[in-house]
């Protein structure tokens, strides 16, 4: 398995780190603009290859695409991060560009690959690369709902005053402050539903840090956040690589499912060796439907700025 991560800044490091970390790829290859840049990480985290015990390989390119050929999985993260009090919407100008410019080099070199679009405005950019690639639906998958899911079960397990590990939930929706739809009726402790042990406050408030969990990270670190972007892409690679078939959320593109056409948004899917190996539909309350609704007319109306 050999997957390549483009943007070596600390989403992309992080997202290398993880997979090397788990240890199921023979090969990671970093790619960035900046001279040496991807070199360095690549041999830094190298350094780090006895101390943690992997044997991945993990090498770095300032731009050579060539050593990226056949890569199974690509990761593309590459674009400008926000700074605090910035929107994801308002990296569409730049981020496009360099989306489309990216996934069309990786794919000249890798044609069958499948490939996870991180760079923001998430949604819109896995839209993008839908409508510019050609790809075939299943290998285009957006990550955005994984690492939204992590840091709502975060705030859950917070409020619960309990260990993650007895914690389950899942945000569908867009990638976003407004969008995200944490789905706080179907959180569960241990198979019980939360709401037997919070209040309506406390699961309002759990659904909203939720929902700025990524603005609240910016505004701390002046930048957007890595380590949880980072781990939430290597169980995405995982599943894929190990062909775990496991559900995430993810931002597939939807052709009737959730009653949405022509949009990618972040659905329940199942992930294995072929990508996206299915939409999971589940019942959604009518609150929960016109959320959804809602977050999807969001995100078409970012779509609509990429003046496709
Ligand atoms: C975040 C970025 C990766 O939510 O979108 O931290």
């Amino acid at each position: 398995m050999k997957v390549t991560v483009v943007g070596a800044g600390a989403v992309g490091a992080s997202c290398a780190e993880y997979i090397a970390i788990k240890d199921f790829a023979s090969e990671v290859v970093l790619v960035d603009i900046k001279e040496g840049f991807a070199e360095g990480k690549a041999m830094d985290l190298m350094q780090t290859a006895s101390l943690n015990g992997f044997d991945t390989k993990i090498t770095g390119t300032t731009g050579d695409y060539s050593k990226t050929a056949g890569s199974n999985v690509v990761v593309i993260t590459s674009g400008i991060p926000r700074k605090p009090g910035m929107t994801r919407e308002e990296l569409i100008g730049i981020n496009a560009g360099i989306v489309k410019e990216v996934s069309s080099n990786l794919l000249k070199h890798s044609p069958d690959a499948i490939v996870i679009v991180v760079s923001n405005p998430m949604d819109t950019m896995t839209y993008l690369v839908h409508k510019t690639s050609g790809l075939p639906k299943h290998r285009i998958i957006g990550m955005g709902g994984a690492l939204d899911s992590a840091r709502f079960k975060y705030r859950l397990a917070e409020a619960l005053d309990a260990p993650i590990s007895d914690v389950d939930g899942m945000v569908i929706g867009g990638h976003s402050d407004t969008g995200m739809v944490p789905l706080i009726a179907h959180a569960t402790r241990n198979s019980i539903r939360v709401s037997e042990f919070l209040n309506d406050e406390q699961m309002d408030y759990v659904v909203q840090e939720t929902k700025v969990g990524g603005a609240t990270l910016t505004k701390l670190l002046g930048t957007s956040a890595w380590y949880a972007p980072g781990a939430a892409v290597s169980g995405l690679v995982q599943a894929i690589a190990c062909n775990q078939k496991k559900i995430y959320p993810c931002s597939a593109l939807l052709e009737g499912e959730y009653g949405l056409n022509d949009i990618c948004l972040g659905v329940p899917v199942v992930l294995g060796k072929n990508g996206i190996e299915k939409i999971v539909s589940i019942e959604l309350s009518k609150d929960e439907k016109a959320k959804v609704a809602a977050s999807a007319e969001g995100v078409a109306a970012v779509n609509a700025l990429l003046n496709l």
